[in-house]
């Protein structure tokens, strides 16, 4: 069986945060005490992802590597991936499409948070399937706002629509596409839309249509945070402050998962540990050795 690889998209132009990503990428902003990519970089992980693109604007992409290196550290891969233009989701699939080289894939969008109980189970079942696509749905409050799950009566997907003025349900599609070897072709063999881009909504359509696409429902015990707004940036932080504060564990902590899975060992825990010296980052790595 070929590997899964694991894609971040995290370039796009955040100009809903601007004056801040004026002069920052929208992925580098912290939510709370980690920067916005670890969380996730920690959903792929956890998805029992090792080889991962990331995807950047050009500027930003010196910024990213300085934080994040050649993944090593982790006993992860980088390969680092620009887009010169925000020109859509889909079209990470062509600029990943030799990078995949065939092999299927998670992709993540960089500024969306994903925790629950069970969220590993939940992707294990998505990657198991062998072929076609898995996307998740989750019940939101304001659905117009994003893709959105047409249900047909015996539950079956019949269609993901766009920002719908009367949404057919409260499901929205999360930034979190499992897609099969295909991906890349059936990007290739779609059109910019009205607003220029390569949308992932005609991307699934196209497994839709061949009826390979499933929908997983994230129930009420996940939380799906996107931070795409000033003010939704700030309540992803108020939640990871909140939830960490509470059981005094790390939410997105890609130090820890990695030692969980057996991807570094005890002395490279305690080398990361020491490098963040007195930091609450620190010092919870280092209560992982004890
Ligand atoms: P969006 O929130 O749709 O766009 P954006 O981040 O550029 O922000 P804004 O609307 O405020 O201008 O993007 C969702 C995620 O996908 C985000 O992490 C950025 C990323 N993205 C890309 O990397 N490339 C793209 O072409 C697009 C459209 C988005």
């Amino acid at each position: 069986m070929i590997q899964r690889k694991g894609i971040i998209l995290a370039g796009g132009s955040g100009t809903r945060l601007w004056p801040i990503t004026m002069g920052v990428s929208k992925q580098l902003l912290p939510i709370y005490d980690k920067p916005m990519i670890y969380y996730p970089l920690s959903a792929l992980m956890l998805a029992d992802i090792r080889e991962i693109a990331i995807i950047t604007t050009s500027e930003d992409q010196e910024q990213f590597r300085r934080l994040m290196g050649d993944g090593g550290q982790w006993g992860l891969h980088f390969t680092w991936i620009v887009q010169d233009r925000p020109e859509g989701l889909a079209q990470a699939y062509l600029l990943a499409e030799d990078f995949l080289a065939g092999a299927p894939s998670v992709m993540v969008l960089g500024d969306n948070l994903f925790f629950g109980h069970g969220l590993p189970e939940l992707l294990a079942r998505a990657t198991a399937r062998p072929s076609g696509g898995t996307v998740f749905g989750y019940r939101v409050a304001d659905p117009q706002r994003y893709g959105v799950v047409d249900f047909s009566a015996e539950g079956t997907v019949r269609g993901i629509i766009e920002k719908p003025v009367q949404p057919p349900s409260n499901y929205a599609v999360t930034g979190l596409y499992c897609l099969d070897g295909s991906a890349p072709e059936r990007a290739a063999g779609i059109r910019p839309s009205a607003r220029g881009e390569l949308e992932i909504t005609h991307l699934l359509e196209s497994y839709l249509a061949e009826g390979l696409l499933s929908v997983e429902t994230m129930g009420r015990g996940y939380a799906w945070l996107d931070t795409g707004t000033h003010e939704s940036l700030l309540d992803a932080g108020n939640f990871v402050r909140t939830l960490q504060a509470r059981q005094g564990l790390q939410m997105g902590c890609p130090d820890e998962i990695a030692y969980l899975k057996g991807w570094i060992d005890r002395a490279a825990l305690r080398a990361r540990a020491d490098l963040f010296g007195k930091t609450g980052y620190g010092a919870y790595l280092a209560s992982l050795l004890s």
